[in-house]
């Protein structure tokens, strides 16, 4: 059995996790900084760093004792080291590549969007390469076509906001609670999706990019019509970004002809994202559980095997990148 331990802390989740062979979860705990952003409505960086500090080392030593192992059975330790926020990199960076050193262990950094696509493999039905992959999350919205392991090519992505941002602004245009995304989720419940059209921008072009700026401008300017419900406004808007994250998977799959499609990151928590895209799209569809959805370690830990087992490993040298890119 290979052990790895992943350490998430590029936004405001501290995630820690022990994965048995990619695959098997033994231990995975989230603390998550909601409560602490909340009253800022959005994540204050300064704030987000400090809290990492404070819970990782104790993270860790939970994991550990779950699992009732000791440091000598962990294979290598896997982090985050890109893409997010500089002071929330350095603290799961500092911290992995000491531990590393202590344990003499190997270290392996991690692109956090790999951690995302890797978080298939920890669901009922993994996936098989190749495949397609739709990241949707606060950062990321980006289809990507998944050719083998950590060889990846971008087929289309955000040309301003991400979704999961965009699900963010309408949420405090509606004055409703931070994060956005669940807020949207449950006022649309009661709401009528069919009461404003609200655009599905770039669904009638070729290209398979996105551009989410405008549906946000919309749910302004109807707002500021007045005359309608919090709840019929949710309703639609999530309709229109679930219907627009839907048509350009769809033009994806025929473009490349995928088998297979991937579907992770936060907004994939979406119960109508997931609904359309497997009920829909005519292709088997892999998808972490719920809560593997939103940053957590383990996701860390699966690309942080994978890589391993290819010998991408890091070293000393190894420093956090804000604007990491997926080679
Ligand atoms: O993957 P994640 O935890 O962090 C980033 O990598 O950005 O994603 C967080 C995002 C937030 O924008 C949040 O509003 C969104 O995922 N989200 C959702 C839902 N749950 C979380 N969006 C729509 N519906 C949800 N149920
Ligand atoms: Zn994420």
């Amino acid at each position: 059995m290979t052990l790895v331990l992943g350490i998430e802390t590029s936004c405001d989740e501290t995630g820690v996790a022990l994965v048995a062979d990619g695959a098997r979860i033994l231990s995975s705990e989230v603390a998550s900084q909601i409560a602490v952003h909340a009253e800022f409505g959005g994540v204050v960086p300064e704030i987000a760093s400090r809290q990492h500090i404070l819970c990782i080392s104790q993270l860790v030593r939970k994991a550990l004792a779950d699992v009732g192992c000791g440091q000598e059975e962990v294979s290598a330790i896997a982090v985050t080291n890109g893409p997010g926020l500089m002071g929330s990199l350095l603290v799961g960076v500092c911290f992995a590549k000491a531990l590393a050193y202590a344990w003499r262990t190997p270290f392996v950094p991690v692109h956090h969007i790999e951690g995302h696509i890797f978080s298939a493999f920890l669901s009922g039905d993994p996936p098989v390469f190749p495949f397609l992959t739709l990241v949707v999350s606060g950062g990321h919205t980006c289809l990507i076509w998944c050719e083998r392991p950590h060889e990846y090519r971008f087929l289309g992505t955000t040309r301003d906001d991400a979704v999961g941002e965009c699900f963010d602004k309408v949420a405090r245009l509606l004055e409703l609670p931070y994060p956005g995304g669940p807020s949207i989720q449950r006022a649309a419940e009661s709401g009528n999706p069919e009461t404003c059209d609200f655009p599905r921008a770039m669904t009638q072009t070729e290209t398979l990019d996105f551009s989410f700026s405008g549906l946000k401008t919309a749910v302004l300017y109807r707002l500021r019509e007045g005359g309608i419900s919090r709840e019929d406004v949710a309703a639609s808007f999530q309709a229109a970004a679930v219907d627009t994250l839907f048509l350009k998977t769809r033009q994806a799959v025929e473009q490349t002809g995928a088998r297979r499609l991937v579907l992770a990151g936060g907004v994939a928590a979406n119960r109508l994202l997931r609904t359309r895209i497997t009920g829909e799209l005519g292709i088997p569809v892999s998808m972490p559980p719920f809560e593997l959805c939103v940053d957590n370690g383990a996701m860390i830990a699966a690309a942080g095997y994978s890589r391993y087992k290819h010998g991408f490993l890091g070293d000393t040298r190894t420093r956090p990148h804000p604007g990491l890119r997926l080679a």
